[in-house]
């Protein structure tokens, strides 16, 4: 039985939602706040024309939904779908409110997302995509985009290698395992990035489905949390959530004091430090 079980994949869809429905309000808006950054880097890097007709997958809160919708300018177009409720509802709310006539919002699964063959000129798909029954889906996304049409993915990465960066942070990956149980085997839905979190397997997923030109960048940056308080919210919203769901209310208070006491004694002037990363990787239907 493969994670792409249809009954698997289903039941792992239902939670991987769940949770992010849960996290809607604050997602990209506490803490690092690391979406919107690497999508107005990403987007800066994709050479948009104004026109352009683009789908935002698995939108969220519209980190690339927005800097896409910037570039497209008003005769240009941008769909974001996502199946999570509130996302949609705050990402509606925003769109409203900046007053973008080019963008807009509906709920759709991206498993299953059907537009005409060739409608957008990109697909865009930020920290999602291993979510996805992805082996069928970027086939699907292959036959919307036009000849030579670009879809461009973001992807967590952590970059471990740094290694003053892993030191500083290592307490927490040793605290967090330390609230389960030594024999605990985490779910699917909570490391699904790691099958897609090295330029290798993201290149050959896209291979498999289609797609040319493949190019997979790394990016850096040191973001900063105000304090440890804007560091919890954040733990609550994004990925990391579905760990802190799964806490025990006594292993949720040890991790919460614990935690505290560590990041109070990394501030520094400007806040507390990550070195956050994200792989790009960007790629080209045959033709065009
Ligand atoms: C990590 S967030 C990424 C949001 C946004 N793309 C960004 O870069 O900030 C993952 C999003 O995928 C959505 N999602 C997961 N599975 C989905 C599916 N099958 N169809 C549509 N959206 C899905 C979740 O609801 C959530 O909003």
């Amino acid at each position: 039985m493969t994670d792409f079980d249809p009954h698997v994949h289903e039941a792992l869809k239902r939670e991987i939602v769940g949770v992010y429905d849960r996290a809607a309000r604050s997602y990209d808006r506490v803490g690092i706040k690391q979406f919107s950054y690497y999508a107005n880097r990403f987007v800066e890097k994709l050479d948009i024309a104004p026109g352009a007709q683009i789908l935002d997958v698995a939108t969220g809160r519209g980190a690339l939904l927005f800097a896409a919708a910037e570039k497209v300018g008003p005769t240009g177009r941008v769909i974001g779908i996502d199946l999570a409720p509130n996302m949609l509802a705050e990402t509606a709310v925003e769109i409203e409110a900046r007053g973008l006539v080019q963008a807009e919002v509906r709920k759709a699964d991206a498993d299953t997302v059907t537009f005409p063959d060739h409608s957008f000129d990109y697909i865009l798909c930020g920290f999602a995509l291993h979510f996805l029954d992805y082996p069928h889906a970027l086939v699907r996304f292959r036959q919307m985009l036009k000849p030579g049409g670009v879809i461009a993915t973001t992807h967590p990465y952590v970059p471990t290698d740094n290694a003053e960066n892993f030191e500083r942070w290592k307490w927490l990956f040793t605290l967090t395992r330390e609230v389960f149980p030594p024999d605990f085997v985490p779910p699917a839905s909570w490391i699904a990035p790691n099958r897609l979190n090295t330029p290798d397997r993201i290149s050959a997923a896209l291979r498999e489905a289609g797609f040319v030109d493949i190019a997979v960048t790394q990016e850096e940056a040191v973001l900063y949390f105000a304090d440890e308080e804007d560091w919890w919210q954040w733990e609550w919203s994004q990925g990391s959530r579905f760990w802190v769901e799964g806490m025990s209310p006594e292993g949720l208070v040890h991790f919460k004091t614990a935690a505290f006491a560590r990041l109070q004694e990394m501030k520094e002037p400007q806040g507390i430090p990550m070195l956050d990363g994200a792989l790009l990787a960007v790629a080209r239907t045959p033709g065009g």
